[in-house]
């Protein structure tokens, strides 16, 4: 189906046209290599992460991608077809396994020469590397920016992206194209009109509390760019990779969720431990990040270190994160008006999922040093 919509950017009207390919229609959910294992990705890797997401319920969660970051390519072969290298001994075999398991697989390229960790990228080679993908049964395509810097100038980007859109529309394979350049040039007003699903909009998390938080709040004022299909990517989870505290994941899960946000796992799930499981599984507060509106949430108010964030659901509540960045706990408090609903109202706790009962006017919870606290609020 194809679709035209004019969005109106920095007040003046931007006409975006794309093929909507009905898919991504809520945020793309599953598992990434990158995180954790960077280029110690292989073949054996993707097989035990696949196998994994099954067994511990995520893939009955919703995580159903299972993506290979940077570090699979090889070399071309004399007919310029590009090769994995000797990790990944058979790119098809892998796909048809993943699927077997009845999840989705996923590759990444750049649209320049090499890719970011010097891997051969798809200039040049972009409709010839789309129908490789699809041969192998490729369900997801992240395209990141990396070299291709040095070839094309900043206004060629959006060319550079609709090539390899159209690339792989023309392969009549569905897939998930997930655009990646670090929010240069704007991209969330342009993303879907080049045919992306998601795009970053910031450059790489790691798994610091400090550079999370940057990213995660710096998202406010994006959410009119995100909708079913096209979505605002603030980089994948670093929930489980061992260097932020239990809360400090929580308000990473709470925030990504009401941001509507790509649900991209990062971690090792084969050495998972409960707690991390539990923050990934949560089914209430996964269903927040997947809610049928597609609505991406916003800050409602801050409060120096303390901020309120809410996003509309589909059926009329709100969902309510509670965050706070100081260094102290403290309480922190939402007014029912603040978020549109009237004067009384009752409170679900998503995290401990029990309903809190009916309170009049506002809902006061004391939130942990970097925790959160989030609510379903109707
Ligand atoms: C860039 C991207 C990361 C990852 C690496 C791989 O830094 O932003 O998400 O894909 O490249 O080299």
């Amino acid at each position: 189906m194809a679709f035209a919509a004019v969005l109106m950017v920095g007040g003046a009207p931007v006409s975006a046209s794309a093929q909507d390919t009905g898919l991504a229609r809520t945020p793309p959910m599953g598992w990434n290599s990158w995180n954790h294992f960077a280029c110690k990705v292989s073949d054996k890797v993707i097989r035990e992460s696949a196998d994994a997401i099954v067994a511990n319920g995520m893939k009955d969660a919703g995580y159903i991608y299972v993506n290979v970051d940077d570090c699979w390519q090889g070399k071309r072969d004399a007919n310029g077809v590009i090769q994995a290298n000797e990790k990944f001994p058979d790119m098809k075999a892998l796909a048809d396994y993943v699927h077997s398991k009845g999840l989705k697989f996923g590759v990444y390229s750049s649209p320049g020469p090499k890719t970011c960790a010097g891997y051969e990228g798809s200039f040049r080679h972009e409709a010839q590397d789309a129908k490789t993908y699809a041969e192998w049964g490729v369900d997801y395509l992240k395209y990141d920016w990396c070299s291709a810097e040095k070839v094309y100038k900043p206004s060629e980007m959006q060319g550079a992206y609709r090539k390899m859109h159209d690339a792989l529309a023309a392969t009549g394979r569905p897939i998930v194209f997930s655009l990646c350049q670090y929010g240069l040039e704007a991209v969330w007003r342009w993303g879907a009109s080049v045919g992306g699903n998601l795009w970053r909009t910031t450059d790489d998390i790691n798994d610091s509390y400090d550079r999370m938080s940057v990213i995660g709040f710096d998202q406010n004022g994006l959410s009119r760019f995100a909708g079913p299909g096209h979505w605002n990517d603030p980089d994948m989870l670093e929930v489980g990779n061992g260097h932020m505290t239990h809360d400090e994941y929580l308000t990473h899960m709470s925030l990504w969720c009401i941001l509507a946000a790509p649900l991209l796992a990062g971690n090792d799930l084969s050495k998972m431990t409960p707690q991390t499981l539990a923050i990934l599984n949560n089914p209430e507060v996964v269903a927040i990040d997947q809610d049928a509106a597609g609505t991406e949430g916003h800050r409602v108010r801050q409060e120096g270190p303390f901020e309120v964030w809410m996003k509309a659901l589909a059926d009329g509540s709100k969902a309510v994160g509670l965050f706070n960045r100081g260094e102290d706990a403290s309480q922190i408090s939402v007014s029912f008006r603040e978020i549109g609903l009237g004067e009384t109202a009752s409170v679900r706790d998503l995290w401990a999922r029990k309903d809190l009962g009916s309170f009049t006017g506002s809902y006061a919870a004391e939130v942990p040093k970097h925790g959160a606290v989030l609510i379903k609020v109707k």
